[in-house]
């Protein structure tokens, strides 16, 4: 296994740690693939997207926990961080490449220089239906609802059918308005202003996409809208009560898989029941259970 000790230092080392959410690389990179790893089954055949993926924390502890996948891709929007992971992560980590991609971030466009980015239709181009599995952390939960959709879209793009997305968010639903409502979010959220939210609640108005959450429905609606359902959602603890497993939501969504014919889809085995044992008939079932043990 190739040394990661160095790599770590670099983006410890690294002013970037902070524009992706500081804290020690180490730590959250692991934390967060401990999400993944429990959620979405990888392995040697597995092709993964690492979507929005910084300064690679997430890739190179997937690797530390053993996940070899045929392919692994990091795209982000931001230069310097594309440019750290060339320099410090390709050459140590097999089957992995990173893609700069074309987007805008309010929250992020102050890192991003101009510089020539792949656009989302060439990437489209290039990987379409190829992924086996891609992931987001921290991504969704900085983007306007309008860029919500459309990198859903981008992404299930990408994904071959049945192809699994995992991407974390801040999901309103009734436990999550409840305790933000009863100010028992670990985050200093303003109640009056969730108690006037609609679909969309953000935090702080001048800053809007430092913290984003969406209704349980929108999501699900703009998940179905580019091709996928939500198969699997694990949540996080920002709303407080102590429950949960990460800081924030994780949803696994799952692109439609490709149908086959009705006649070939099989079906599970039923019981098979004598037509005196209906529940119609208990008397009779009955006896003929006793004959059974009994031989009688
Ligand atoms: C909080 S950082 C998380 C980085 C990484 N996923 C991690 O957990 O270390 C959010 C990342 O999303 C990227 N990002 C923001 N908007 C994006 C978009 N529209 N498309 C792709 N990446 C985006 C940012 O450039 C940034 O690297």
């Amino acid at each position: 296994m190739a040394d990661l000790a160095p790599i770590y230092d670099e983006m410890r080392a690294s002013p970037m740690n902070d524009w992706v959410g500081g804290s020690d690389p180490e730590l959250v990179g692991d934390a967060c693939i401990a999400i993944l790893t429990r959620l979405l089954p990888l392995g040697g055949q597995s092709r993964i997207l690492d979507f929005g993926c910084g300064i690679g924390r997430g890739l190179v502890s997937l690797h530390k926990a053993g996940v070899r996948p045929q392919q692994l891709v990091g795209m982000d929007i931001m230069p310097p961080v594309i440019d750290f992971c060339d320099q410090h992560i390709a050459p140590h980590l097999p089957n992995t490449r990173f893609e700069l991609m074309e987007g805008a971030n309010d929250h992020y466009d102050r890192f991003i220089e101009q510089r020539e980015r792949k656009t989302t239709t060439a990437l489209t181009e290039a990987y379409r239906d190829n992924f086996t599995d891609a992931y987001a952390f921290s991504v969704f939960t900085h983007l306007t609802q309008a860029d919500f959709q459309l990198m859903l879209n981008f992404v299930s793009s990408m994904l071959k059918p049945g192809g699994r997305f995992m991407f974390t968010c801040f999901e309103l639903n009734e436990f999550s308005r409840h305790m933000v409502l009863a100010g028992q979010a670990i985050f200093p959220l303003d109640r009056q202003r969730m108690y006037e939210a609609d679909d969309v609640f953000i935090a702080n108005p001048d800053d809007p996409l430092a913290f984003i959450a969406f209704d349980i429905d929108l999501i699900r609606q703009m998940v179905w809208q580019a091709g996928m359902a939500v198969t699997k959602v694990s949540y996080g603890c920002w709303m407080g009560g102590g429950m949960g497993d990460g800081l924030q939501d994780a949803i696994v969504c799952t692109k439609l898989p490709a149908l086959k014919a009705v006649d070939d889809v099989k079906m599970t085995p039923l019981v098979h029941r004598e037509p005196d044992a209906r529940p119609d008939k208990p008397a009779s079932s009955l006896k003929k259970l006793l004959r059974h043990w009994t031989g009688r």
